[in-house]
């Protein structure tokens, strides 16, 4: 334990351990928080949830979650292998096909687990079976911003031995450069070998940039790689981009059969968590064998699957989504107003979903920065100081009001005006 009492006493020390919030409840965007500093509980505005769609109150959603409760209680107690489903899965698992244009769907508990699950299943299979043999290669590519799950689970592919899968062919994994359709073109010519499987693993929206990945343009670099197969992780995108929230494929106007169409194979994964108002994630592919492979992995298999009342309420928060298109309207309504609103007053604010990222300069801790917000504004943003640029991270939601978001950016201005600075802007001939 030596090490790690070291390590984490530098890591109290150095003020980048995290503040931990404990919250009471919620009303709107209005929570009732406990100051892990004085102890004092807060009432704060949020603009750090994720409950993007504002579903997580919804009396509808909430119900769905009781009812499954009564009706199933709070657990499944194993997992699908050993003692089967409960109807609500399979109800969510065709809900999320006909949502994603994809009619196969097997359930997780979280995107971690869906993205080990699916990228360990398609490079190493499953179960052994005698006399069955894989010897291709899979050459897997990552952008170089991919979320964690991506990452880790690309990395654990790379290096799995036939002790826990019967086949552990080579899994080659390259990274290219965040959204750069060149860098992604060259890299495949460099590192595509005949008769390799290729695998090109990416988030839909980057979750800390909030830009889109260039659909289009990969898809016309893969073209040359028939068989290929492309892998959204769609968190921040499936409720928030897209006219009816449908993620990025309607963002970009394309359809997963016109991929297939076109020779590539499209995999989606939804997740519950933001738009959903629940937990747990989805994979979703045209082929009933996929799937299949899904529900007998090792990921699978060793788990608990999604508990009742976290199913219902994903459930019915899709069928929500799909039924009020307007929800996803005003979200984005919402997030182009608040972003203009930020850009009137010359905050750095980059992407383009309702995730905000606000980009302070280098001088300035956006710890500091969001505590003076909290404390003199009560308005809650999340800091991020973990990454190369510090940030604030803003969140806009469908329930926000204009109101609110006023109040926001003014007390961005006045917390500016108090900390630093403003560097003035040059104008350009
Ligand atoms: C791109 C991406 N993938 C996966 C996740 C994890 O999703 P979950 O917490 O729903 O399992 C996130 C969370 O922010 C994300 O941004």
């Amino acid at each position: 334990m030596e090490v790690v009492e070291e390590y984490m006493q530098r890591l109290y020390e150095s003020g980048l351990y995290p503040d931990k919030f404990v919250c009471y409840g919620k009303q709107g965007n209005v929570v009732d928080v406990e100051d892990p500093v004085s102890g004092k509980r807060l009432k704060l505005l949020t603009f750090c949830t994720n409950d993007v769609l504002g579903l997580v109150q919804s009396e509808a959603v909430r119900q769905a979650a009781v009812d499954a409760i009564a009706q199933y209680g709070t657990s499944n107690s194993s997992c699908s292998v050993l003692s089967g489903r409960i109807d609500l899965h399979r109800q969510l698992e065709q809900e999320i096909s006909a949502f994603k244009h994809l009619p196969h769907t097997h359930l997780f508990l979280n995107a971690w687990m869906a993205m080990q699950a699916l990228v360990d299943g398609f490079c190493h299979l499953a179960i052994n079976l005698p006399g069955f043999q894989n010897t291709r290669e899979t050459l897997i590519m990552t952008d170089v911003l991919n979320h964690g799950c991506i990452l880790s689970a690309v990395v654990n592919a790379g290096n799995r031995s036939g002790k826990m899968f019967s086949q552990s062919p080579d899994v080659r994994v390259k990274s290219y450069r965040h959204c750069d359709v060149n860098d992604f073109a060259r890299k495949l010519r460099r590192y595509a070998k005949p008769g390799d499987r290729i695998m090109v693993v990416s988030d839909a929206v980057f979750s800390m940039d909030a830009d889109i990945a260039p659909l289009p343009e990969m898809l016309d670099v893969l073209e040359n790689y028939p068989g290929s197969v492309i892998v959204m992780d769609e968190a921040h995108a499936s409720g928030a981009i897209g006219a009816t929230g449908g993620g990025i494929y309607e963002h970009f106007g394309i359809t997963p059969q016109q991929v297939l169409d076109r020779g590539m194979v499209p995999l989606i994964m939804t997740t519950f968590s933001k738009f959903a108002a629940s937990a747990g994630a989805a994979i979703s592919s045209h082929r009933k064998e996929m799937i299949d492979l899904l529900d007998v992995s090792p990921t699978s298999i060793g788990t608990i699957s999604l508990p009742p009342p976290i199913t219902a309420a994903a459930l019915e928060s899709i069928r929500q989504v799909r039924q009020y298109p307007q929800l996803v309207q005003t979200l984005q309504a919402n997030a182009r107003y608040l972003r203009s609103r930020l850009m009137e007053h010359d905050f750095e604010v980059i992407g383009e979903t309702n995730v905000l990222p606000v980009v302070l300069p280098q001088d300035v801790n956006p710890k500091e920065f969001a505590r003076h917000l909290m404390e003199e504004y009560g308005v809650w943003v999340s800091a991020i100081w973990f990454i190369a640029k510090p940030r604030l991270r803003i969140t806009a939601n469908a329930l926000h009001t204009k109101e609110e978001i006023d109040l926001l950016v003014e007390a961005m201005v006045k917390t500016r005006d108090a900390l630093y600075q403003q560097p003035a802007v040059v104008a350009t001939a």
